[in-house]
């Protein structure tokens, strides 16, 4: 699989620490824009997303022109996929036009770690299934060690639908990598007790006042409204036990950090109020979304 980057699983920490100390290089630092840098020119740069997306698309795009690469974008519906075309001969058919690296977002759990067996192009993870997402840990990452200077002690609480996020899933995996306390809260059919065993030291916890006690990272997710067949509850009743608001944030360690990967659904897992508060780092876990892909799509891209 060479150079390819598919998930946090795979990797080590010190591995991950490159990345993370690579990207403070690419951010803006008050200035108006992210490093133009120009060490990937001359290579192409593929984005191939079979599921919707606005945050990793757009920003592994600008992440690429800020290291002088060229990119081409194309979707399942623009795509000969629509016109019933295999995965496999899809991908194959991009990797015939000898593009530097595929970032590659689908709704089937390891499809890009099967791809990345069968092609000689590396491919970059932009999100499969329910399985990993390892740009958006990374950039999270960045985001806490920006806000709170480390990872190891803190003690990290995500709240959602844990079952069908690969946020979740990845975000395990990295925090327990560098001795964060992980505590996972949902409802229970959103968040079966074996989840526990992702990664040693994680806690479940079903009722979101004691989840959230003390915390220093708050974490929401999206109900993932489009891999259930039916939903647990109406959005109302989810909002009432699962939905974060002041009075959760006040429960909190007096620093604590609000964060969502987006698409955030305000009133199902975050009242507005939060969401738009100075705790909120929503827009700053955007903002990281480039100059971390830049680290990631470098270490791919460069020997
Ligand atoms: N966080 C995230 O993956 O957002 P998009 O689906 O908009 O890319």
């Amino acid at each position: 699989m060479g150079r390819s980057l598919l998930g946090i699983e795979d990797l080590d920490r010190a591995g991950i620490e490159r990345i993370l100390d690579r990207a403070v290089a690419f951010q803006p630092h008050g200035g108006p824009t992210f490093a133009k840098v120009n060490t990937c020119t001359g290579m192409m740069v593929v984005n191939a997303f079979f599921e919707n997306s606005t945050r990793t698309r757009s920003s592994f795009e600008i992440a690429a022109h800020r290291l002088g690469a060229d990119t081409l974008s194309i979707t399942a519906a623009g795509s000969s996929v629509a016109k019933g075309e295999s995965l496999v001969d899809t991908l194959n058919t991009l990797s015939a036009m000898r593009p530097s690296v595929i970032v590659m977002r689908h709704q089937a759990s390891g499809a890009p770690h099967f791809l990345a067996r069968h092609l000689s192009t590396p491919i970059v993870n932009a999100g499969d299934g329910t399985h990993e997402h390892p740009t958006q840990a990374l950039l999270d990452a960045r985001t806490i060690l920006d806000r709170c200077g480390r990872l190891e002690g803190l003690r990290v609480v995500i709240i959602g639908d844990i079952l069908h996020s690969r946020v979740a899933r990845s975000n395990i995996f990295l925090l327990s990598k560098f001795g964060a306390s992980v505590a996972l809260c949902g409802p229970p059919a959103l968040l079966p007790r074996e989840m526990a065993a992702m990664a040693a030291g994680v806690e479940i916890e079903y009722d979101m006042r004691r989840a959230v006690r003390g915390a220093d990272v708050i974490m929401m997710l999206r109900v993932q409204l489009e891999r259930i067949h039916e939903p647990p509850m109406q959005a109302g009743e989810y909002f009432r036990f699962y939905g974060l608001r002041q009075e959760h944030v006040d429960l909190a360690h007096p620093d604590v950090i609000v964060m969502h990967p987006g698409p955030l659904n305000r009133g199902r897992e975050i009242s507005s109020e939060v969401a738009d508060s100075q705790r909120s780092m929503i827009l700053n876990q955007v903002e990281n979304g480039v100059p971390v892909r830049m680290a990631v799509l470098e270490r791919v891209l460069l020997p």
